[in-house]
């Protein structure tokens, strides 16, 4: 596992980005493609800010166990801090955490990137792991550029 994988799931998305026309269709193609192809990513989802009321995240595609946070507020959980912070945030330990709110009682780490719209934020990737400190430099890294394609994808079809 590693960066020979991080290349092929970033080639396949951006292939796949070339005749994509719809958000949800890029990012469940995105999920899956993450999810199954890093076993030990073990949730991959999207949190996007709710364009009537951007204080709020509202869940997109997942792939991994349902969750019951659909809508988290910016001031909570890591997913809000990260787009409070402006930030990739990487948790080596939720449980130490205080801002940490629980998925699955299995989650030891996660990953959460901001994604970009003309430098705005628009929402996010949050990826869990059950394997504590799962992601380190590359990972974080990989997560930013598909946050990356992500939102290049919708500042184009926004054009
Ligand atoms: N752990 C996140 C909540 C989302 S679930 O992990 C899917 C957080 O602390 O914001």
């Amino acid at each position: 596992m590693g960066t020979a994988m991080f290349r092929e799931i970033l080639s396949d998305l951006e292939k796949f980005l070339t005749t994509a026309t719809e958000l949800a269709a890029v990012q469940r193609f995105a999920v899956d493609a993450i999810a199954t192809r890093l076993p030990h990513y073990d949730w991959v989802g999207f949190y996007m800010l709710d364009p009537d009321d951007r204080t709020m995240l509202v869940l997109g595609p997942f792939h991994g166990a349902p969750t019951e946070h659909v809508r988290i507020p910016v001031a909570k959980g890591i997913c809000g801090a990260a787009v409070a912070l402006g930030e990739t945030i990487v948790v080596d330990d939720v449980a130490a955490d205080p801002r940490y709110l629980s998925c699955s009682i299995e989650t030891r780490s996660e990953i959460v990137a901001p994604i970009r719209v003309r430098g705005e934020i628009v929402g996010e990737i949050d990826i869990d792991s059950h394997a504590p400190a799962a992601f380190g430099a590359k990972d974080r890294t990989f997560v930013e550029e598909c946050a990356a394609l992500v939102g290049r994808f919708m500042e184009r079809s926004a054009s």
